[in-house]
């Protein structure tokens, strides 16, 4: 692990401290919320048995275990993230199965094996390279000759639907937007721009990239109050809030527990989110 290079230390400090525990926190939630989208990438990539895979941020390894089952028995795994915290999850969630091995490594620099994979995958990791072309460029000379990368990212906030809803209840009150990163700097919207993706995706000698907008619905909370309390936990909201008097805090949080109960049915509150689905060959 290159803990002493400043490649990607932004990231690396968030996936040490906040976004982990994000997961803590609302783990489950947010695996359900994201499946929908692995489900996209897997059927994109059509991984077959015997194939090897690696799986790029894999963090809790859910996407890890799925392209393990789906290239078993022969075939195997490797999934690299950059956060401990994460693997310590994804450590429990491979347990029993033989053929994933987990790295401590950073993605955009880590020294892979050279042309050894069938298929580069990555759900909502890819976008948060500090030097995309670098990165996607190691990314495909892992990959054998023909192999497949295919990722999805997000598309704009306003896109998804329950950051559209929570943005609208809460900036009139607050006078500000949070702070949702910048559109070419590393973070969850850096490739908002669909063509930047495939800019940077090409940048890095793969051929053949295609983008295709992926909107699938997600079961933010099981109900309004629930979605107002997931929305406050973000780091990007509690940074928004800071030093704001409980005033302040309980009509924002009496805002969103509003905004939400339109969307509010007997499966909890459930609301479409907008992704980029990227695809290339090596
Ligand atoms: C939004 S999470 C997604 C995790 C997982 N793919 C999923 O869908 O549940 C992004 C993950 O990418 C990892 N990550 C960020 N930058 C990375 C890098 N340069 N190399 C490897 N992993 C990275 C983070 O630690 C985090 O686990």
């Amino acid at each position: 692990m290159t803990q002493d290079s400043d490649v990607n230390q932004g990231e690396r400090e968030y996936w040490a401290g906040d976004g982990p525990r994000q997961y803590d926190e609302h783990g489950d939630r947010w695996e359900a919320m994201m499946a929908p989208f692995g489900t996209a990438v897997f059927d994109a990539v059509a991984l077959q048995p015997g194939e090897r895979v690696l799986d790029v941020g894999c963090g809790w390894g859910a996407t890890t275990v799925e392209a393990a089952e789906r290239v078993a028995p022969d075939g195997t795994v490797d999934g690299i993230d950059i956060s401990m915290q994460m693997l310590a999850h994804a450590r429990q969630h491979i347990a029993g199965l033989t053929n994933v091995t987990l790295l401590e490594a950073d993605a955009q620099i880590h020294r892979f094996e050279q042309e050894a994979y069938d298929a580069v995958i990555s759900r909502f990791a890819a976008m948060l390279f500090d030097d995309p072309p670098a990165a996607f460029a190691n990314l495909r000379r892992a990959l054998k000759p023909g192999g497949r990368l295919a990722f999805v990212c997000w598309r704009h906030p306003l896109e998804t639907e329950w950051l559209a809803v929570a943005l609208a209840a809460v900036v009139p009150l607050i006078g500000r937007q949070p702070d949702l990163g910048q559109p070419d700097t590393p973070g969850p919207f850096a490739f908002a721009d669909g063509d930047r993706a495939r800019r940077m995706v090409a940048a890095g000698g793969f051929s053949e990239v295609t983008l295709e907008p992926v909107v699938r619905p997600q079961r933010v909370a099981g109900d309004s109050a629930d979605a107002a309390e997931f929305v406050l936990s973000l780091p990007e909201s509690r940074q928004l809030l800071e030093g704001e008097p409980e005033s302040v805090r309980a009509a924002v949080s009496g805002a969103l527990v509003e905004a939400f109960l339109p969307y509010s049915g007997p499966r909890g509150v459930v609301m479409d989110a907008s992704a980029w689905l990227v695809t290339a060959h090596r």
